[in-house]
């Protein structure tokens, strides 16, 4: 009987846990994000039902590829809560993801969403690394068709190892998933993270750090 009652508040805590790492669940059907709302709250306030339109649940656009003319070589175009105010407190929201030839999605996490990623076109070299202590990367060479998942919080990337533009989309579990690009955080940050500190941490030198952060 201990046993059982100790079964049981484990699967309890689990569910609960698995509760708490995601968006929290609808409480009506839908809650279409109210943008001109001065009233804050998590998320955002609903519009009133009877005003939605279909419109409040659709976006357009995502034939067309990202200018992956930049220093990276790719090019996110977001369809979060921003884009389509129907995903409010439904704890969803999709990318488009163009990559040029050799291009990359640098090194990133998404605070509140994990992401399950699909190739639509071309080669992805993609990975994730595991948590302290470990440290663990985990990779692949995707193809058209292949889908990968990068768990919550951890650090991921992409690479078009293909001589063809690439593309892939990709679901994330948020409404509003964030992202912290890690290059951008450590040596982008503003004002600047001191140099000290960066130096100690990636054991360099502090003309390093400065070198490094005078390039975002
Ligand atoms: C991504 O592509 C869009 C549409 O072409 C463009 O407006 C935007 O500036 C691009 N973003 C980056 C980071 O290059
Ligand atoms: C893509 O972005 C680059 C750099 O900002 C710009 O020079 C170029 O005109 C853009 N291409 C398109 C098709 O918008």
């Amino acid at each position: 009987m201990a046993s059982r009652i100790n079964l049981l508040s484990v699967v309890l805590a689990l569910i609960f846990t698995a509760a708490l790492a995601s968006d929290s669940s609808p409480l009506q059907d839908f809650c279409v994000a109210d943008a001109n709302s001065a009233v804050l709250v998590n998320g955002f306030v609903c519009k009133d039902p009877k005003t939605v339109q279909a419109n409040d649940f659709s976006f357009s656009g995502l034939q067309m590829a990202g200018n992956t003319s930049n220093a990276v070589g790719s090019n996110v175009t977001a369809v979060t809560v921003a884009q389509l105010p129907g995903l409010n407190t439904l704890g969803i929201s999709l990318v488009r993801i163009d990559y040029a030839p050799w291009g990359i999605n640098p090194p990133h996490t998404h605070p509140r969403a994990t992401e399950i990623l699909t190739v639509l076109k071309g080669c992805l070299e993609v990975g994730f690394v595991t948590s302290n202590p470990e440290n663990r990367l985990i990779t692949k060479v995707l193809k058209k068709g292949d889908v990968y998942v990068f768990p919550i919080g951890l650090i991921h990337f992409q690479r078009n190892v293909g001589k063809e533009m690439a593309i892939a989309i990709a679901a994330l579990s948020s409404q509003n998933p964030g992202v912290i690009t890690i290059a951008n955080a450590v040596f982008g940050s503003n004002p600047d993270t001191p140099s000290d500190i960066l130096a100690k941490a990636f054991r360099v030198d502090k003309n390093v750090v400065k070198f490094i952060q005078s390039k975002f």
